[in-house]
């Protein structure tokens, strides 16, 4: 049986197979489709310092190949997600990585600091890029301020740090650089890409909060890119999310240079994909003769050194 254990830095996953979070709710929604144990691990919905009530409806629409939202960040407040959640997430037999959001440094601070108090927790995710609230984007828009965030939680949480970055940039490699530098044990690329839905005849916006942020197979193809163009530049491990909706896409993510993978959207269609990805994956690595999934993250072979096209006229202007 191939092995599929990945090593993330410290954060360390029986098989590279995560479910992504807000699309899998707290866990309990999916226990009819899904095999929990199969996955390699589950991020839970995003929880704040507070309870948020979330953004004014319509908070989804679905696109061509994908689906807009703007949640907002809607949860009960993190000692909510402590008291009500935790221990049954922490049941499932499979890894839990908490997602937290704060408005501040401080505040991120204050958050993984009390998760320190729940050492069986695999992990936590920063989502330093949610698209759907004031300042939230703003975070992993910045290096600075990336790594600030990072640092900060660094010194105070001993569980591994995940930094979710937003695909919303110019340059993914230069905030990856600083997430790593500020000390995130791996990146999750990428959160979703801003975007808009109209109902023209109405003259109106589709979502209460006007733009959203758009996930599904339409963004795949602009995540593979920024997986590819950090594993290039940064030696910091990956984990991809964007679009994933087969044992083949995942393989894209893992030959582009991602240890690992969230499952997202596809939740929503298909709830039954991510417990049967491992097992898939397995097959896979041994057909390729390998005997470790870890031989084939990064295995992009490329034709030449010719550089990747969005950077190419500089390069070429050399
Ligand atoms: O609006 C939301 O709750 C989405 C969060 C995110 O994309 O990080």
């Amino acid at each position: 049986m191939a092995d599929l254990r990945i090593e993330l830095n410290r954060l360390k996953l029986k098989n590279p197979i995560l479910v992504a979070s807000g699309t899998f709710g707290y866990a309990k929604e999916a226990v009819a489709f899904c095999d929990y144990t199969q996955l390699g691990g589950i991020i839970p919905k995003t929880v704040t310092l507070v309870p948020r009530a979330g953004n004014p409806p319509p908070r989804t629409v679905e696109t061509s190949c994908g689906m807009l939202n703007s949640i907002g960040l809607d949860n009960d407040g993190l000692e909510t997600f402590l008291e009500k959640h935790l221990d049954y997430l922490l049941g499932l037999g499979t890894s839990i990585i908490a997602n937290v959001a704060g408005h501040s440094a401080e505040e991120f601070v204050t958050l993984t600091q009390r998760l320190n108090d729940f050492p069986a927790l695999a992990g936590v995710e920063l989502n330093i890029s949610c698209p759907n609230v004031a300042g939230g984007v703003d975070f992993a828009t910045k290096p600075e301020l990336t790594e600030k965030i990072i640092r900060s939680v660094r010194e105070v949480c001993h569980l591994p740090i995940i930094a979710k970055l937003t695909p919303n940039v110019t340059s993914i490699v230069e905030i990856a650089q600083a997430a790593a530098e500020g000390g995130a044990d791996a990146v999750t690329l990428t959160n979703t890409l801003l975007g808009m839905a109209i109902n023209w005849r109405k003259r109106k916006p589709i979502l209460g909060n006007i733009v959203g942020g758009l996930s599904g197979p339409a963004i795949k193809p602009v995540v593979l890119r920024m997986v590819y163009q950090v594993a290039q530049k940064v030696k910091v491990p990956i984990i991809g999310v964007g679009g994933i909706q087969s044992l083949d896409d995942v393989m894209e993510f893992i030959v582009a240079g991602a240890s690992a993978v969230q499952i997202g959207t596809a939740n929503f269609y298909n709830p039954t994909l991510a417990s049967s990805l491992p097992a898939k994956l397995a097959e896979v690595v041994e057909q390729e003769g390998c005997s470790s999934i870890r031989e084939l993250v990064g295995s992009l072979k490329l034709p030449n050194q010719t550089p990747p096209a969005a950077c190419a006229p500089a390069c070429n202007a050399r």
